[in-house]
């Protein structure tokens, strides 16, 4: 049985107090935040908040620290949220904090493990959510793991002195590309 936690290269698991100064590093740090809606400096006891907060995992919040399978390095944070049961939607973000694993596979890999675990462990028929218009890696990985673009919120995120577009992108049950054997 393959666990519903892993891809091939990370784990998702729950928050813990000890993944609070790793935290508080990279959020503010203007190059991990440059296309997240943050904009603000955050306090220890802000993250020490937040962690609080998404620590119990459940279907109306479902946040996940991210750590390598290899060594078991926490290297980021993915969640999904605002879950409907109606709709059986959730909206979907990630941030993988730790700039040295970038453009090595681990946002591709995270996005396939969470996206496995909304579908087949929430029962989930779509996850969606939104992107700054350049942020081109983050887009890149969307559009390899299967979400579309669906629209676009024009101005929609105002940062650095000016606006920028974001854009929605969603996908369905069925539509995740890679990793499934
Ligand atoms: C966005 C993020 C999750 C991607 O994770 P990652 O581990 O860097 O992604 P991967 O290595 O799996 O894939 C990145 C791909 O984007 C490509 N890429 C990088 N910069 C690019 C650019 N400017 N234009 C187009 N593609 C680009 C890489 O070449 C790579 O593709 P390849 O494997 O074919 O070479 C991660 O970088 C991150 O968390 N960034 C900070 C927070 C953030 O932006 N979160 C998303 C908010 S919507």
């Amino acid at each position: 049985m393959q666990s519903p936690y892993e891809g091939r290269l990370i784990r998702l698991r729950a928050r813990e107090r000890e993944d609070e100064a790793l935290l508080y590093q990279w959020f503010n740090d203007p190059e991990v935040t440059e296309f997240l809606s943050m904009r603000y400096p955050l306090s220890h006891a802000q993250e020490r908040a937040f962690i609080e907060s998404a620590s119990e995992i459940s279907y109306g919040k479902a946040s996940f620290a991210v750590e390598t399978l290899a060594d078991s390095r926490l290297i980021g944070g993915v969640g999904l949220e605002r879950t409907s049961p109606e709709n059986r939607s959730a909206v979907l973000g990630i941030a993988l904090g730790d700039k040295t694993y970038w453009d090595s596979g681990y946002g591709t890999d995270t996005m396939r493990a969470i996206c496995r675990f909304g579908f087949e462990m929430m029962n989930l028929h779509r996850i969606e959510l939104e992107v700054f218009e350049e942020n081109r890696r983050a887009i890149a990985v969307y559009e390899r793991v299967g979400f579309a673009v669906e629209g676009c919120r024009r101005d929609a995120q105002f940062k650095f002195g000016r606006y920028t577009n974001s854009l929605v992108m969603g996908l369905l049950e069925g539509e995740l590309i890679g990793h499934k054997e």
